[in-house]
């Protein structure tokens, strides 16, 4: 049973597949990243399915809904294609994403303001099956006013610029940034979205985060899976897991 204190910590495990990928082959295989990632204790785990495969795999889904014992939060593009294979495993969650590409990684949110009408349509189906629709969205009142609108269980909250912000130390945008996931985190849960937030968050990012009440979970990938080369990947998750607690408390 988890506490009202509680923050979530949710695994993205799409760089094992990059890394795999990189190589062709099955090693590392992502599966084995979250079961061992289950056992240091995360609450979920993320896998992006994009449009190209450049690092998660059709088969990996298969295989991750049918081993894990934690939630899967499947991350995918609006598209009918992504939305018949969501509905075919009926996921736990589904977090839809804006993809292009050409870009490296999820740059922005979506523009639930302008796409409300076809995206209501597109997450009504995945509602009824049951999954939970979370919308990755900036932490912008009109977006999130947009995500309740439409129907979305969740809201998660682009932490991207607040973290470009304190790694590039440009401490006056990231503090300008950080006000915005606080203010919007609280909007959000008024409204009674559930508030997760994710991208780029790192040991040196996460607490704050961690520390705004209305934020119910964080979804980290690219920091924890590069950590986990230098100190194995179970005591990264204990580092951040402790971090987040302490925040917490
Ligand atoms: N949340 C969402 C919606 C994302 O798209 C991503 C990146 O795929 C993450 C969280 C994790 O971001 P990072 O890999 O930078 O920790």
């Amino acid at each position: 049973m988890q506490d009202s204190k509680y923050i979530r910590l949710g695994l993205n495990i799409d760089h094992v597949a990059t890394v795999r990928n990189a190589r062709g082959g099955d090693s590392p295989d992502p599966l084995r990243a979250a079961e061992l990632a289950e056992d240091a204790g995360v609450d979920g785990i993320t896998a992006h399915l994009r449009e190209d495969r450049r690092h998660i795999a059709d088969a990996d889904i298969d295989r991750l809904m049918d081993v894990l014992t934690v939630p899967l939060n499947f991350e995918m593009a609006a598209t009918v294609e992504m939305r018949a294979i969501a509905l075919r495993h009926k996921p736990h969650a589904v977090c839809l994403v804006p993809e292009r590409r050409e870009e490296r990684t999820t740059e922005g949110g979506l523009d639930v303001v302008s796409e409300a009408s076809r995206l209501s349509d597109f997450i009504a189906p995945l509602r009824d099956v049951g999954c939970r629709v979370s919308l990755f969205v900036a932490a912008n009142v009109r977006q999130i006013d947009a995500a309740k609108q439409i129907g979305a269980d969740v809201v998660e909250l682009h932490s991207g610029a607040y973290c470009d912000a304190h790694n590039e130390g440009r401490f006056a945008d990231r503090d300008h940034e950080f006000e915005a996931i606080k203010e919007m985190s609280a909007y959000a849960d008024e409204l009674d979205l559930e508030v997760h937030v994710g991208h780029g968050l790192t040991f040196g990012t996460a607490a704050a985060v961690a520390a705004l009440p209305a934020v119910k979970e964080l979804n980290i990938g690219h920091f924890l899976i590069g950590e986990a080369i230098f100190r194995g990947l179970k005591p990264a998750i204990l580092e951040m897991r402790r971090i987040m607690d302490e925040a917490r408390s």
